[in-house]
């Protein structure tokens, strides 16, 4: 009796100083924002962390690591892709649709592999030119140096991942889906790129282009999980498995295991999935999902990271939790925030269902800017200065010949788009920056943008125009004098493009240019001068329709461009906030 309470009690102490024997509560995204087609590792050897890389298309730097040691605190720990002569390609994609598509991060042999696909989507889908098939590794993925410069292989396909087995490394890919079939394999030397003879192993259900291929090995057997359906509503992740690595692989007739498909749900094109597993064994899944209902109109933040608990146990199939704004699942470790790396943690805890602080940039001299911010493809260092000495604590703009759109609203080669922006990361929000710019060129113009691809961005900036008659400015017609501007570009209708002078009061000082969510489907622009905010007037309201789409998520951020002109005078922004105001999960 007493022995027996005596070990009820020790027991019941164990779990509570453990604090993490009860099944947890979450909330998804995990990761807000534009940080699709996830792929995560536990990598006990690394001090028992979880590492998680998302594609990053033409956004640079290139392919984020996320890291956390609780599975609640994620800390953006660097970017895989961090310098231009890594993989200098990037800087000649043709399309929004190009660039990083899917990777897979994976530990091996006290290495970190990074395997993933330069896609020029502008290429035909059976030419083996389109897809740039590329090895990163690092040693250690803390260091930005340590990520090595890209080796290539051959293969004529994306969503390609390293398997090892027998001292012998393999690839598994997604084939051209046009011309499948689908899920091959291949011997390959991680060091050269040397690739064997590939081989196919398994064609999927039936749904449209099986991809994302991810193999486990567990209980005796090679479990091959992958997406179908494409990246849409249709979106499903599927199984099958084989007692062999090169198959035959034999369908789960429970498919798909985990999809949205067919629901009502807020979250919807659940799939490419990547599990692991924690110390205590328990499974975990993460994946895709785009917060946009069944409608799937107004998405702005595109593809985001979820995460589920998976029960998996010896010698069965794996059961999913379906993806929903709050989650149960297994107990997560005791809360530990002590992770290396740059910053910033991903904001509140996923335990969490508040708001993070406001975001407030100043620009401070001899501060690099933060690692969170991101350009589009590579950018021209020295067009962006941090506290020049003629204007402390602003963000200092060199303008680009080319504007957002750039050329055919696809390419826009190595001259670049002087752009710095970072992720709608919230339903509704606001996102400012004060704007110090005197034009002198017809055309020079630097504001603030809702940008997602080249073809899909809505900006409001300041822009040197003629004047068209008399009126607001007060200058004759034909007068150059600075406008208000708001223009979009996008697949879907968007408002004409609306142009005002900047009124005579305003001219002094700094202009407040603002971009607000002010609920899940639309934008209101909105400009003022700086300290008088009664004065702030709304430009345009916009449907997010417009940067609702393909497979990147929407960016928010200040830009400059003579528009193709020969100006060159310089803009100067401060007082960057990004303002979270609500999250919406159902
Ligand atoms: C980019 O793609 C467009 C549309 O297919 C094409 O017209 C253009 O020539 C391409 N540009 C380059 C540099 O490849
Ligand atoms: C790459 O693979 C394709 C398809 O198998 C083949 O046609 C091509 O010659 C290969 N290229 C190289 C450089 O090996
Ligand atoms: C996949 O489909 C191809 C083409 O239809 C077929 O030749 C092949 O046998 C199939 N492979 C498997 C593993 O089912
Ligand atoms: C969704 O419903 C459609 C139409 O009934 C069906 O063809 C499809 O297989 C369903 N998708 C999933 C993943 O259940
Ligand atoms: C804890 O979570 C796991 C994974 O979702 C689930 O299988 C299990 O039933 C849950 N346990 C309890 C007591 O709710
Ligand atoms: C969202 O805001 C826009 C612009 O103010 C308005 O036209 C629309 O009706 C609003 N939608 C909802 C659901 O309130
Ligand atoms: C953006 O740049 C393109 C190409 O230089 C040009 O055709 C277009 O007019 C520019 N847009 C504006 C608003 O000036
Ligand atoms: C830019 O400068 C070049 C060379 O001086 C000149 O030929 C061209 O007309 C100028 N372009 C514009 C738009 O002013």
């Amino acid at each position: 009796m007493f022995l027996a309470s005596l070990l009820l009690g020790l027991s019941a102490c164990a779990s509570a100083s453990r604090g993490h024997s009860r099944n947890s509560t979450f909330y998804n995204p995990i990761f807000p924002g534009f940080y699709p087609d996830p792929s995560c590792i536990y990598v006990p050897e690394h001090d028992h962390t979880f590492f998680c890389a998302s594609s990053s298309f033409n956004a640079f730097p290139g392919i984020p690591i996320h890291a956390s040691k609780d599975l609640q605190n994620w800390k953006l720990i660097g970017h895989v892709l961090n310098r231009k002569e890594q993989l200098p390609r990037l800087a000649e994609t043709n399309r929004s649709t190009s660039g990083i598509w899917a990777p897979t991060l994976r530990f091996h042999d006290d290495t970190f592999w990074l395997v993933t696909t330069l896609v020029d989507d502008d290429r035909p889908q059976a030419d083996s030119s389109r897809w740039d098939n590329i090895i990163f590794k690092a040693k250690d993925p803390y260091d930005p140096e340590s990520w090595s410069n890209a080796v290539h292989f051959n293969f004529t396909g994306y969503d390609t991942e390293p398997f090892w087995e027998g001292g012998k490394a393999y690839i598994t890919g997604a084939h051209a889906w046009q011309v499948g079939p689908y899920i091959q394999q291949a011997e390959v030397d991680l060091d050269t790129g040397a690739v064997g003879e590939w081989r196919i192993i398994w064609n999927g259900t039936g749904g449209m282009a099986p991809e994302g291929p991810h193999i486990y090995r567990k209980d005796g057997w090679y479990y091959l999980l992958a997406a179908e359906g494409g990246t849409g509503v249709d979106h499903m992740v599927t199984m099958a498995r084989s007692k062999k690595l090169s198959g035959p692989y034999e369908s789960y007739s429970g498919n798909p295991v985990l999809t949205n498909a067919n629901t009502t749900s807020y979250f919807q094109t659940v799939g490419h999935s990547d599990l692991f597993h924690d110390s205590n064994g328990n499974w975990w899944a993460v994946a895709l999902s785009t917060r946009s209902g069944p409608g799937y109109l107004h998405y702005p933040m595109g593809r985001e990271t979820v995460m589920t608990a998976v029960s998996w146990p010896e010698g069965e199939w794996p059961t999913f939790t379906p993806i929903s704004g709050k989650m149960s699942g297994w107990p997560m470790p005791p809360e530990q925030k002590d992770i290396r790396g740059v910053g910033p943690f991903v904001t509140p805890p996923t335990t969490s269902p508040s708001l993070p602080q406001e975001e407030h940039l100043t620009f401070p001299p001899h501060h690099p800017l933060p690692a969170h911010l991101t350009h589009w493809r590579y950018p021209i260092a020295t067009s962006y200065t941090a506290s020049p000495a003629d204007h402390p604590n602003t963000l200092r703009l060199t303008p680009s010949r080319l504007n957002l759109t750039a050329l055919n609203g696809n390419y826009a080669g190595p001259a670049g788009q002087t752009f710095i922006a970072r992720r709608q990361q919230h339903t509704l929000f606001s996102f400012s920056a004060t704007l110090r710019f005197n034009p002198v060129v017809e055309g020079e113009e630097a504001g603030v943008t809702a940008f997602l691809t080249q073809n899909h961005h809505l900006d409001l900036g300041v822009v040197l125009l003629p004047l068209d008659g008399g009126g607001e400015g007060g200058g004759g017609a034909g007068e150059l004098v600075p406008h208000v501007r708001f223009r979009g570009e996008s697949y879907t209708a968007v408002p004409a493009a609306v142009a005002f002078p900047v009124p005579e009061g305003w001219r002094d000082g700094g202009l407040v240019l603002e971009v607000r969510a002010c609920n899940a489907s639309h934008y209101a622009f909105g400009v003022g001068p700086e300290g008088r905010r009664a004065e702030r007037r709304v430009v345009m309201e916009v449907s997010n329709e417009a940067v609702s789409w393909g497979f990147t998520g929407t960016l928010l951020g200040i830009y400059a461009t003579t528009n193709g002109g020969n100006g060159s005078t310089p803009a100067y922004f401060s007082d960057w906030r990004y303002k979270p105001i609500e999250q919406f999960r159902d």
